[in-house]
């Protein structure tokens, strides 16, 4: 059932990823982000994807030998990941997942965060159910992406607290820098170890002609750990 105050239920398309040609707003992920967020969490281990949507990375990371779960507060995008991937848990939020705290190895938010307004109380919960030593990953928007973006007129619709479009369907964004996630995590007790900004290939660019700006890298993919 597809609900009209459920906006991201109605992209469910744009970001399953299991067709055989992927939509543009999801190749991104898949493509550029996907790489270097494995490149970065731990070889086994207890996953939660945190904004999850059609679960596409938890599927993959269960295809790794992850044991994972996948947390999205969209009905309409948890029906497709459950459709999808019946061999996967996935949660509506933190409390129905049953997960305790210390428990988990790692939690992954890949271009989730910057959709949620109290980030804070979502890093408060990271921080508490991740194991001592626990990684924690944010695929978030490069800042000088959006600036790209509301330069170019094509995409965002107003700094820092904008909207983002796709389509006719304006989702309200939160863009935030580098040093703001690194204060919020080490507030929390988690260390940043790394960024990175990977940036957009040729051969991406011809493959899906990408309506968004690619001459700045999208991705802002920070690591931390719990200490
Ligand atoms: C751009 S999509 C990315 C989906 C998926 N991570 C991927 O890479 O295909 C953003 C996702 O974040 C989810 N989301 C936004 N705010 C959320 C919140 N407060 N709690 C849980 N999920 C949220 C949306 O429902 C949506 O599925």
């Amino acid at each position: 059932m597809r609900l009209a105050s459920d906006k991201w239920g109605q992209l469910t398309d744009n970001f399953d990823i299991t067709g055989s040609v992927k939509h543009q707003d999801s190749a991104d992920n898949v493509e550029i982000a996907w790489p270097v967020i494995i490149g970065n969490l731990p070889d086994s281990g207890e996953v939660i994807d945190f904004g999850c949507g059609t679960g596409g990375f938890c599927h993959y990371l269960h295809e790794l030998g992850f044991s994972v779960a996948g947390i999205d507060n969209s009905p309409g995008m948890l029906d497709v990941a459950r459709k999808l991937f019946p061999q996967i848990r996935f949660y509506r939020s933190w409390d129905k997942s049953g997960c305790g705290d210390g428990t988990l190895d790692a939690v992954t938010c890949v271009m989730s965060l910057q959709f949620v307004q109290d980030v804070e109380d979502v890093l408060s919960r990271i921080s508490k159910i991740l194991k001592n030593g626990g990684r924690l990953i944010v695929a978030t928007f490069n800042p000088d992406f959006i600036s790209e973006g509301l330069k170019q007129g094509n995409f965002f619709s107003q700094e820092n607290e904008g909207l983002y479009s796709f389509g006719d369907l304006k989702i309200p964004t939160y863009g935030r820098s580098e040093k703001e996630y690194i204060r919020m995590a080490r507030e929390r007790g988690l260390t940043h170890v790394r960024t990175y900004y990977p940036p957009f290939t040729q051969e991406f660019i011809e493959k899906y002609s990408p309506k968004y700006p690619t001459n700045v890298p999208e991705f802002m993919i920070m690591v931390f750990d719990k200490a």
